[in-house]
Order: structure tokens, then sequence, then C-alpha cells
């Protein structure tokens, strides 16, 4: 586990890749699969039946599987190939969501969702008439998820009180709507603008227990790289990730569903090889998981994806937790002594990623990222795709530096560097 792994840094080897929450960097066992796949099994699956085919169909089919022992899935049937956590993320809105719910239910997420964790459950809320309520983050950017049981929120959210097991002594001030019209919580498993981990292992019982109708969906695109991910021990209904931030290829993402709940799914898109049969009066869906992978799909994407894991497995979750460890606790330290800098988020590592949102007062983001790239270290600016966050932060962007398992102490030494250089630039 080194930057030797990845030839990105043999390409530029000044390069100090500070910005893994936006994409990350590719071993070369993931780049090799993909053109391993390319130059020796490239044929179409699941159509052919000569043995190109039925090796690629091998290949993809492995792959399947590969992710769900990743994720502890009871079956490689409920993984799902979509194009990124976003479609993922879509496709329960509109599959399973928007079949279930009606007019006057109760979609709870939070504010420290990314926009594709928001948007959909926004046009659903539009489009159906739902209700889509947002828990708040507390002072330390932590999320306040016990709101979910706290009638005051409610009582400012939506202007009534929710009646609930909690509240049953106070029967007299209950109004609609109840607890039971929650039909689905959905929350990142961690914030990509705050580093935020939230500890699915507390919320989710707690979740169940207030609000035991709803599904409940994590978006896991920023923890994949970073935690151990066991969906039956977490006990979540959905979850969704992409590829690209988990060392595999961009274009391929995952859709985790229980089996139950897939077969209930609409399919986001419909049309070629997702069909059992088709008659000019209509058409019968064939099996899960292959009815939500319309078309010719990303097939060097799942070859790659598996062999991210692979490297990932071959690496062992132990050694990464602690190398991040390290890395996010030094760089907390660093980003709070410099003078000026405003640090958002827990600034301590206890469920926390390296991911380190900041700002220099006066500056404006943007500005932070452009000088910083002069000493080659790569930061995103912007509002991550989070504006309602950014709203609640009081910003409208703001400087966010990531790590992974290929950075080191020498690249937070040379962000800190790149702040100062930034800070005399400015004259601050
Ligand atoms: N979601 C990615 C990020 O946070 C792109 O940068």
């Amino acid at each position: 586990m080194s930057k030797k792994d990845f030839p990105i840094f043999t390409t530029y080897p000044d390069l100090v890749y500070l910005d893994s929450a936006s994409t990350s960097q590719k071993p070369q066992e993931v780049i090799d699969a993909v053109t391993n796949f390319y130059t020796t099994k490239n044929a179409n699956v699941h159509r052919g039946i000569y043995a190109l085919a039925e090796e690629a169909t091998t290949a993809y089919e492995e792959a399947r599987q590969t992710v769900a022992d990743f994720i502890n899935a009871k079956d490689a049937s409920e993984i799902i190939f979509t194009g990124n956590t976003n479609e993922s993320i879509n496709q329960v809105a509109y599959g399973w969501a928007r079949k279930h719910l009606q007019k006057g239910d109760i979609i709870v997420t939070t504010e420290m969702e990314h926009h594709a964790n928001i948007v959909p459950w926004q046009r659903l809320r539009d489009e159906i008439g739902i209700e889509l309520v947002y828990l708040p983050i507390d002072g330390e950017g932590k999320l306040a998820y016990k709101k979910i049981s706290d009638s005051s929120f409610w009582q400012t959210t939506l202007g009534v009180r929710p009646e609930s097991k909690k509240d049953a002594g106070q029967a007299s001030m209950t109004a609609i709507p109840s607890l039971s019209k929650i039909k689905l919580i959905t929350l990142t498993h961690a914030s990509n603008v705050l580093g935020t981990v939230n500890s699915l292992e507390e919320i989710i019982p707690y979740f169940r227990e207030i609000a035991p109708h709803a599904k409940i969906v994590v978006d896991a695109a920023q923890s994949v790289a970073h935690l151990p991910i066991d969906v039956q021990k977490l006990d979540v209904d959905f979850l969704a990730f992409s590829a690209h931030k988990l060392f595999g290829p961009t274009g391929i993402g995952v859709l985790w569903g229980r089996k139950e709940l897939l077969t209930q799914m609409e399919p986001l898109h419909v049309g070629s090889h997702m069909i059992e049969s088709v008659k000019k009066t209509g058409s019968a869906w064939t099996e899960i998981p292959w009815r939500f992978e319309v078309g010719t799909g990303k097939l060097e994407g799942a070859v790659g994806l598996a062999a991210a894991i692979k490297y990932i497995q071959r690496i062992g979750w132990e050694k990464i937790i602690q190398h991040e460890q390290v890395l996010t606790k030094y760089a907390l330290e660093q980003l709070q002594k410099v003078e000026g800098v405003t640090l958002y988020g827990p600034k301590k590592t206890e469920n926390r990623l390296g991911i380190f949102s900041f700002g220099i007062e006066g500056v404006h983001p943007h500005d932070i990222a452009q000088i910083l790239d002069r000493s080659h270290v790569a930061v995103r600016s912007g509002h991550h795709c989070a504006q309602p966050l950014m709203e609640v932060l009081g910003v409208s962007a703001t400087a966010r530096a990531s790590v992974s398992i290929y950075n080191d102490k020498e690249d937070i030494d040379a962000l800190i560097q790149g702040l100062s250089e930034v800070k005399k630039i400015l004259s601050l």
C-alpha cells in the first residue's frame, strides 16, 4: 500500500493528490484488469453462446459475486450494476419509493447529504406529495439523529407533533402525521464535506425502533473505500456506492438491496436485455438483478471493480484504517495550527474520515485551490454538491482536502506549506 502501486504518481512524481473524496487514483492491478478484459475476454455478456462470450459473461458475473462478498450480501442477485451512486439512488427513488409511497408519507434525510441523496427525493416529493424532512447536524458536524424522536423538531419542521411510542404519555398533544408515516429514511454513511462518519451500528437500531415502517437507504459513496461494510449486520434495506471512489473504474456503481425489495422494484430504464419477452402489446421483465441493467453494461468496469476489491482485501482493512487514522489525526492537528483557517467538521478522529473542509477568511476557496495547484497540491473547492449543508455552515463554498491509502504525512506537510503560500500571495 504505497504510491508505488498507483502509476499516476510515477507519471507525476510531484503530485500531492488530496482529492480522493472526489475520485480515487487507480492501482496498477485495476488498470491491468481492465486492459486484460479488452485484450483477452472482450465479447458481450449474456448474449453469445460461443466460448469468448461465455468467458466474458463468467468474468462479469464473478465480479458481481466479488462485490456481494465484499459487502456480505446474502446473494449475488442482490447486486445491481448501475452507472454510479447517484443513479443507484435514483433507481430506489423511482423504482421502489415511487411505487410504494403515497401522498402524506414522510421521507427523512439529513442536512449533510450530497445532492445525489437529496434531489431524487425532492423530485419524488414534488411529483407525489410526500414530505421530505432533514435531520440536522450539531455544532461539531455530527448528525443529530435522535431528533427524529424529538417532538419540537417535528413541530418546527412540519408544524405538527408526531405521535410516537416515546410521546405516548402526552397523547393529547398528538397531531397527524404519526411516525408510522415515515416510510423511508436515507442517509449518508460519511459526509463528503465534513468527514463525519455516521455510526450506522448505533443509528440504524434507533431508527428501526422509532420508525418501524421505514425502509433505510444508505449512501456509502464516501465510506466504501475506508471502512468495511456488512449490509446484513447493519440491517439496512438499500445501499449505494460507486467504483471510482474505491480505486475502481469510473462509470460503474452498485446498488445493493434486499432481495424481497428488489423484486418489488421497477427498473429505472427499460429496453433491451432486461426483458424476458416483448410482444407488440407489452413486455415482461427478466429476473433480478439483470432486469435493472439495461443495454450493454460496464463490462470492463465490473471486472475493474472486482480487481479493486481484491486489492483492498489483499491490504486488509486493519492496515487501511490504521494508516488513515494516523494521517487524519496529523492533518487535523496541522490544519488547526494554521492561523486564519476555519476547519469544518469533527475535530477528533473518532467516527471521522480524512476529509477536511476549510476556509481562510477573506479568500475564495477557488483561489486557495488554484494557488495550491501551483505547488501541485490538488484539492477540491466549491460547494461539493452539498449546497444545503453549505447553507447550514453559513458559507457558499469551502476548500477540501481528502486523503486515501496512498497519501502520507509529507502530503499533509505540502498542503500546510501551500497554505502559507496562499496567505503570502494574498498578503494575509
Ligand atoms: N461526490 C464527489 C465529491 O464529493 C464528486 O467530490
